[in-house]
């Protein structure tokens, strides 16, 4: 049984890697999918795949830290749907940001990752959230990183970002529940993507050697978890944060 059907879902940062993924499982479940990220052929590329299975994809090239982009993508998903039923925040900075003690991250350098991975998702959030409160019941799911959770060295803006999604999704739980709104938070471990391969052999080891699931995910170990959180199965479900790492670190 598809879990999606009948329901409109945005995925951000969709062109490449888990965002990729996430569209897809959405559109196996039976969503309609629009996939927005500032890679623009990638995109376009990803939007004909899953298109060519016959489902309701499109493709906008959209800066998510861009609220006259933001506006524009809202007005084309109420053209085209009417309405919106989920929010994947997917979209990060998430690579070439290892390798520098905190005290060698350059200003500009964390301010652009705060700039995408916090502000970005707030206003992403911000701008779709009329469409999902007149839905009647939606969802919301936010991208943090494991490293939040243990304290991953060596790039503390992202960890620090990452940690700051959490918080929000929180918050943001609380103040959508009114509205029939869940908000939860799916936090990968190390996983192999475009964004990874150039990931330190280091950091690689450290995971499997501290995993109990001895092998490194892949994007379909991550997406089972958000396609369950956009269904029905998930609708008491909101405020949480979901590990997915093989249990390198246990609550
Ligand atoms: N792969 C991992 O090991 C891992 C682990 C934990 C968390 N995550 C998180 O999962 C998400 C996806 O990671 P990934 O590995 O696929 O990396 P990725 O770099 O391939 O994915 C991020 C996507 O967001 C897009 N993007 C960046 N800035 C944007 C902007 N301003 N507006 C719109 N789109 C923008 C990128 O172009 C890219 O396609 C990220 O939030 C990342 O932090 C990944």
């Amino acid at each position: 049984m598809k879990r999606l059907t009948g329901k409109a879902i945005l995925v951000t940062g969709s062109a490449r890697g888990l965002g990729r993924a996430f569209a897809e499982r959405c559109v196996q479940e039976g969503a309609a999918v629009a996939l927005i990220d500032v890679l623009a052929d990638a995109g376009e590329e990803t939007a004909r795949t899953l298109g060519a299975t016959g489902a309701d994809v499109f493709f906008r090239r959209c800066d998510i830290t861009r609220a006259d982009e933001l506006a524009a993508l809202v007005e084309q998903i109420q053209a085209r749907w009417g309405r919106l039923d989920g929010l994947v925040n997917n979209a990060a900075l998430a690579t070439g940001l290892a390798g520098k003690t905190f005290d060698q991250i350059d200003e500009a350098n964390w301010d652009r990752v705060f700039q995408v991975n916090v502000k970005g998702t707030w206003q992403v959030s911000k701008a779709v959230l009329p469409l999902l409160k007149a839905a009647g019941e939606a969802r919301i799911v936010n991208l943090a990183s494991d490293t939040a959770i243990w304290g991953a060295d060596l790039f503390m803006h992202y960890v620090a970002s990452k940690g700051a999604i959490i918080s929000m999704s929180r918050a943001m739980a609380r103040e959508l529940a009114p509205f029939n709104i869940t908000v939860n938070t799916i936090a990968p471990g190390l996983t192999e993507t475009e964004a990874t391969a150039s990931a330190p052999e280091r950091r690689w080891k450290q995971y499997l050697d501290a995993q109990l699931v001895k092998r490194s995910p892949v994007p379909e170990d991550i997406v089972g978890a958000a396609a369950m959180l956009l269904s029905a199965d998930g609708r008491f479900i909101t405020g949480q944060t979901i590990v997915i790492n093989g249990g390198m670190t246990l609550s």
